[in-house]
This record gives C-alpha cells, structure tokens and sequence, in this order.
C-alpha cells in the first residue's frame, strides 16, 4: 500500500502530517511513500530529507492519484474533487464543527477517520494528536505572553533593584492549561488557575500553580471522556462574576477553556479586560472556537485601554517543527493500528470495527457517514442520511 502526504493549504497552517523519521519507519515497514513537493518545507523538512527518508517527491494530484491511504493535519474539504472511492483518509477533519463536510467527504465514496474522535483510553494515548496539540498550544501561549508582556515573568535580586515576578492566572486546566502552567513556571511566574472540573486541582498544585477556589456548583463539570459538558448561561455569569477580581489581579491571563463541539464560553468580558492593568496581556487560546474573551479577534492583536489580547487561531502551527514530530508520532501510531500485524503487507484495510479505537474515529465508508454522533449532527442541520 501505498501512503500519500500533500502539502497543507488551510491559511497559515504549517505543519505536516509525517516528519522524514516517520517516513522512514513506515518506509522499512514496507509500505510506499509520496510526499508532495515543499510538503515540510514550511515546518523545517527539505524535500531531500523526505526522499532521503525513502520517499518519493510528486505533485499533489500525483499523490493523491497514487496514494491508498491519506494522511494529512486538515483533512479539508479542498482536496474533495481528488479523494476517490477505496482511498482511506486520516486528519482533524472537525466533524463535530463541520458535519456537512464529513458528509462531503461521504460522497466521494472515501473512507474517513478523524484523529479528533480519538477515545482518551489509555491504549490510544499514542494516538492522541489533540493532546499532543494542546501541549503545543500551552506552551507557546505562555511564549506569546511573555512577548507582549512589558514586564519580565522572573523574580530578579540584582543591583539595579528587585524585579517582582509576572502573576499569571490560566483558565481552563486540561492539556494546554497544564502546559501553560508548567511553562509560565519554569519562567519564573506566580501561577494561579481554575477549571470547572474539580478533578484537576491536584494536577494543578503538583505544577506548583495555585487553584484559585470558586464556590460555583459542578458536581456534573466533567462528562465520561475527561471532557467538561456545557454549562448554563447562569453558571457561565457567576463564574464572570467570580473571575472578575481574580483577572484584575493578574499581569497575564491565559484562556484554554473548551467544550467539544460547541463555541467556546465567553469567560472574560470587556468590563474584566478594562480592570486590568494597563500593559497586561491576554492569550486567548480558545480562538478558533470563538475565543474565552469577548474582545478577541482571531489572529490579530488586540489592544483595549492599554490591554492585549492575542488570539492565535493555530497555535501548534507556531511550533510547526516539533508539532509535526508530534502529530507524525501520533498519526503513524494509529495507521499501524488499523493496519494490525503484518499490515504493510495486505493491498486493503481491512477495518475491525469491534475495536473501540477504529470505530470511534471511523466518519465515512462507503458513500456514507457511518459515525452515530455526526449522522445526529447532520439530522440535526436536516442533511438528509444517506
Ligand atoms: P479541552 O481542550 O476540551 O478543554 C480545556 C479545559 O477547559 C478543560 O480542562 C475543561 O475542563 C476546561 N473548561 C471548560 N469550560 C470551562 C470553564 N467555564 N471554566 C474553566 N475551565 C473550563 O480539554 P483537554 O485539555 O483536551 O482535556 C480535558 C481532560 O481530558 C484532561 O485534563 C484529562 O483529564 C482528560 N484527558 C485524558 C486523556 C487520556 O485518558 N488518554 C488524554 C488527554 C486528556
């Protein structure tokens, strides 16, 4: 079998979906590899690496001509007039946000997977991209801040006098938040969080950040994914209410807080941003899903009464060298997952749908959604189930 890697086209996205050494391993593995040309230029890997690697280099309809199998970071809709019937193709594909354009994917008789869908069970945390992701995410919101901060995150004793330490607050303590606490750490900040899963505290002072205490009921916050469920508007008001004196008391607020498939909670509003410090900064990592912060627009710095809020919409693709290691890592894992034993050398997936990683990514096959979750999503916008 033969896998294929075209360049991205989504604006601004850098990444890759295989590194060279990921190349390399599925090439001794036996499978054929075409990469398309300046496919990991933008992320550092030169053509020459990925033939090196055993690759072949073509054009894109070349790849997609020649390739059983896709693997790509968006498996966006561009390439839909390419993708044919008993292709097999493996990105974010965002099926919860766009579910008519896993449906378009349907129509072209491929079979699709969505590295999103990914169960979190310890078995396939290998596999887990947006995991990998977020952990990119975290770290370079942190970066980003301390860029447009004016001030220094360490404390420093020196001759010219005492710096006092940048306080940091994150909301939201899944992957990225963590992350960012660990990184606004390691620079020297005072760190303090919240998350309305009760169940991250610990994690939280582990990383030596402070869990900034709510008396906000969420008994329920978590659903049986790890995942927070969506709260009301009147929880969503309280917490503003509650947040408001923590933000105006910070240099940095850094925003991770998501809920799958829905637009992310506004958690700061304009009144917080306007009671914060002159020269104080906001990284709203939430972005693409609408952002945590009412002020924010996506991809642009914002500057409010003396406040900045930056909202990168694709932060992994910041750090587009190691977020290509990361995600190849991930990507390779679950190929060979579906692949099973002595997988290079069948001519067909064969898919074993009593394993819970297959089924639970598996979007289209056979001219149809077959994903029980986005078939509902797709009722729900009255597309018409095929
Ligand atoms: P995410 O990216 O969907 O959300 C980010 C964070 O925002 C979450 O911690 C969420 O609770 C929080 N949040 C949502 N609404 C909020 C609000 N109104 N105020 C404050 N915080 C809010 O989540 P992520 O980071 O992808 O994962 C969440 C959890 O999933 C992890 O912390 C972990 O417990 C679990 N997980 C399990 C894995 C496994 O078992 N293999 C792998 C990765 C994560």
């Amino acid at each position: 079998m033969t896998v294929g890697i075209p360049r991205e086209t989504w604006p601004g996205e850098a990444r890759v979906a295989l590194n060279p050494a990921a190349v390399a391993a599925l090439h001794k593995a036996g499978l054929g590899v075409v990469v398309e040309e300046n496919a990991g230029t933008a992320a550092g890997f030169t053509d020459a690496a990925f033939r090196d690697a055993g690759a072949q280099i073509g054009s894109r309809a070349s790849v997609f001509s020649a390739a059983d199998i896709v693997l790509q970071v968006r498996a966006a809709p561009a390439e839909l007039s390419m993708l044919r019937s008993g292709q097999t193709v493996i990105g974010f594909a965002d099926p919860l946000g766009s579910p008519e354009a896993v449906d378009a994917i349907a129509r072209t008789g491929a079979t699709a997977f969505s590295m999103e869908l990914m169960p979190r069970i310890t078995r396939a945390q290998s596999m887990d991209a947006l995991s990998s992701m977020a952990t990119i995410a975290g770290y370079k919101g942190v970066l980003l801040a301390a860029n447009h901060l004016p001030r220094m995150f360490p404390m420093l004793m020196t001759a010219a006098g005492t710096v006092t330490a940048a306080r940091v607050f994150i909301v939201g303590a899944g992957v990225a938040g963590l992350q960012a606490i660990a990184t606004a750490r390691r620079l020297g900040a005072k760190v303090e969080a919240y998350d309305v899963r009760p169940a991250v505290k610990e994690q939280v002072q582990s990383l030596g950040a402070r869990f900034v205490e709510m008396a906000l009921e969420t008994g329920d916050a978590e659903d049986k994914g790890g995942y927070a469920k969506a709260q009301d508007e009147s929880f969503y008001r309280r917490q503003r209410e509650m947040m408001l004196r923590v933000i105006a008391g910070n240099d940095v607020v850094i925003t991770t807080a998501l809920i799958p498939g829905k637009k992310a909670p506004t958690l700061v509003t304009e009144e917080m941003v306007e009671g914060m410090t002159p020269g104080s900064v906001i990284v709203d990592l939430a972005a693409e899903r609408g952002g945590n912060c009412a002020l924010t627009r996506p991809d642009e710095v914002v500057v409010h009464k003396g406040v900045t809020i930056v909202g990168p919409s694709n932060p992994p693709a910041l750090v587009p060298n190691h977020a290509s290691q990361m995600y190849a890592k991930n990507i390779t894992t679950f190929l060979n997952h579906l692949l099973g034993k002595d997988g290079a050398a069948k001519t067909a997936l064969e898919l074993d749908l009593s394993d819970e990683i297959t089924r639970e990514t598996l979007l289209t096959r056979g001219g149809t959604v077959v994903h029980a979750r986005i078939k509902d999503l797709l009722t729900n916008v009255g597309v018409e189930n095929r």
